[in-house]
């Protein structure tokens, strides 16, 4: 039993949410009328019809027709666990945020996902993982909603329905439920250059995860962190997890995805239960805020590029430790809603225009998905910070409001006559400059370059994750039955390396193209050469 933060006053709940949910002995219908009966309808005789004045049968049967709710369009497939994330202070010179203060203990929820396979899919698919973590501030809810890739396919938001159309399983048989092999996949990713570094990396062994204990959780965008002194700083983050990096080869996840699909999923749950708790540090990249947002030449509100750590090295900030299972899926994972948009003071956005559609996208999606505009009022999704808004009614309303006046400033609610707000510690967009500039439906030219990264990941693997990457191409392209498609992915590989595309042309029984471009060349110096190639601090 703790305070509610929807009750007006603060007050204690009268119920606790295990007495609201199943306990005791007694069984009852939802009005809490005891039952001596329910295995048998009501009817007329035991061989007579069933009567409709049976409201336990109905009540029974009408709550089960409507147990089930739409899975979320995309990242349908997760796993989440509770834990705790202990700041070491060492951001607290580049922002204000009070859970990054040292030594604060903040209670999170996290939920890893696949994203293409439905509810019901396999584990150990090759695919991008989800890695969404809700920190429950006293500041209010933060959310890092990443993916263990640090690239995302596109540049811009208003892309995000083709991509995800095109990756999805194709709308006339729906197949392939969970992987990347089909066409209108490859067609897309081939149309669309810009994926080029986020396809790789799935073709990488990061795309087939050991565990989601080991694997690396990225914020992708750039974010804005502000000081107490209203000093800005951009940065990136990062999740190095403890227990090192680790994948699975192709041949041990097609095995496991047979033998149990639920793979990733019990790793972690039995972890947790078992007490070998995963931990992961935070980290940042910390980069000058200048005006241009650009560093050593990378755009930074550009989602298909990194910074590699060797020009700006991830500082570790604090740690997270998860250390308790969901007591229910329904309750806690699924109906987890987590949003880009969720900041604290301290924490702020950037003009990615990726960022910018997810702005939107979280907060509406959710509306369906949940059923309504009040889901943060679920247990799971209620922030452990005091509420005070003058949002009101709607479907499953769950607090009853006092008072008569539900805006602000008023004076008829017991005062309030002025709006208390930012001067007492309200959240304050950063004033960024905004250009002043024509409206334009375009991207910048830094934006063009879909393929120096990609090469310099490439020339980061070892052998035989270049072999690995070679296998993964080659199955998958070889699935595709369109041969225009497999040809122009061809295309998109000899601009990555020659080798690359050679080795998947044999492997297809196709001619190898020759680059469009020649390929610039790419600074072999060892400062590149771990590019995209992270490592645990442990
Ligand atoms: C869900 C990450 C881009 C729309 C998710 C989830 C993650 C994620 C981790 C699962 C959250 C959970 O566990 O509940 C990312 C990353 C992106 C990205 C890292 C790029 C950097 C986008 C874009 C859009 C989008 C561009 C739309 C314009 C959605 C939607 C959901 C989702 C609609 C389902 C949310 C729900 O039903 O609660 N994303 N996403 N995402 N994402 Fe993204």
């Amino acid at each position: 039993r703790g305070p509610d933060p929807y009750s007006p006053t603060g007050q204690e709940e009268d119920v606790t949410p295990e007495e609201r949910a199943q306990g005791g002995d007694r069984l009852t219908t939802a009005q809490g009328l005891r039952l001596a009966d329910t295995d048998h309808s009501l009817k007329a005789g035991p061989r007579g019809p069933v009567l409709l004045q049976d409201h336990h049968l109905r009540e029974k049967v009408m709550h089960f027709d409507h147990e089930r709710i739409p899975e979320r369009v995309v990242h349908a497939r997760g796993a989440a666990a509770h834990g705790v994330f202990r700041s070491y202070g060492t951001a607290a010179s580049v922002t204000r945020a009070a859970f990054l203060a040292k030594g604060v203990e903040t209670p999170v929820f996290v939920r890893f996902s696949t994203v293409l396979g439905s509810r019901g899919s396999a584990d150990t698919v090759r695919d991008t993982r989800g890695f969404a973590t809700k920190f429950y501030t006293d500041e209010g809810v933060f959310d890092l909603v990443g993916n263990n890739i640090p690239v995302f396919f596109i540049q811009d938001a208003i892309k995000f329905p083709d991509v995800i159309h095109a990756a999805k399983p194709h709308p006339d048989r729906e197949i392939p439920q969970a992987q990347s092999a089909h066409d209108t996949f490859w067609d897309f990713v081939s149309l669309h250059t810009e994926a080029t570094h986020h396809t790789l990396w799935n073709m990488s062994d990061r795309g087939i995860p050991r565990s989601y204990r080991t694997m690396e959780g990225f914020g992708v965008h750039t974010f804005r962190l502000v000081d107490a002194e209203g000093a800005t700083t951009l940065v990136k983050f990062h999740w190095k997890p403890k227990a090192g990096v680790h994948s699975l080869v192709w041949e041990e996840a097609q095995l496991i995805g047979g033998a149990d699909p639920d793979f990733h999923r019990r790793d972690l749950a039995d972890a947790i239960e078992a007490g070998a708790h995963p931990q992961w540090e935070l980290g940042i990249q910390v980069l000058p805020d200048t005006p241009e947002q650009t560093f050593e030449g990378i755009d930074l509100l550009d989602p298909t590029k990194i910074v590699p750590e060797e020009l700006a090295p991830v500082q570790p900030i604090g740690l997270l430790t998860l250390n308790a299972n969901p007591v229910n899926y329904f309750a806690e994972t699924e109906q987890v809603a987590f949003h880009v948009g969720h900041l604290v003071p301290g924490i702020d956005v950037t003009d990615d225009p990726l960022l910018a559609g997810r702005l939107f996208s979280y907060l509406d999606t959710q509306i369906t998905r949940l059923g309504g505009p009040n889901f943060g009022q679920i247990p799971i999704n209620r922030t452990h910070a005091p509420v005070n808004d003058m949002l009101r009614d709607g479907f499953h309303q769950d607090a009853v409001h006092a008072g008569v006046a539900p805006y602000k400033p008023n004076s008829l609610d017991g005062g309030c006559p002025f709006f208390a707000g930012a001067h007492e510690g309200g959240y304050v967009e950063t004033p960024v400059r905004v250009a002043a500039a024509r409206k334009v439906r375009e991207a910048p030219a830094s934006f063009a370059d879909h393929f120096s990264q990609p090469r310099l990941f490439w020339l980061s693997l070892s052998p035989v994750e270049r072999e690995h990457v070679i296998a993964a191409y080659t199955f998958e392209l070889g699935k595709v039955y369109e041969q225009a498609i497999k040809e122009r992915n061809l295309r998109v590989l000899a601009e990555i390396d020659p080798y690359l595309c050679e080795q998947v042309a044999q492997g297809l029984g196709l001619p190898v193209p020759k680059p469009v471009n020649s390929l610039p060349a790419v600074d072999p110096s060892p400062a590149l050469s771990q590019v995209g190639r992270t490592w645990p601090t442990t």
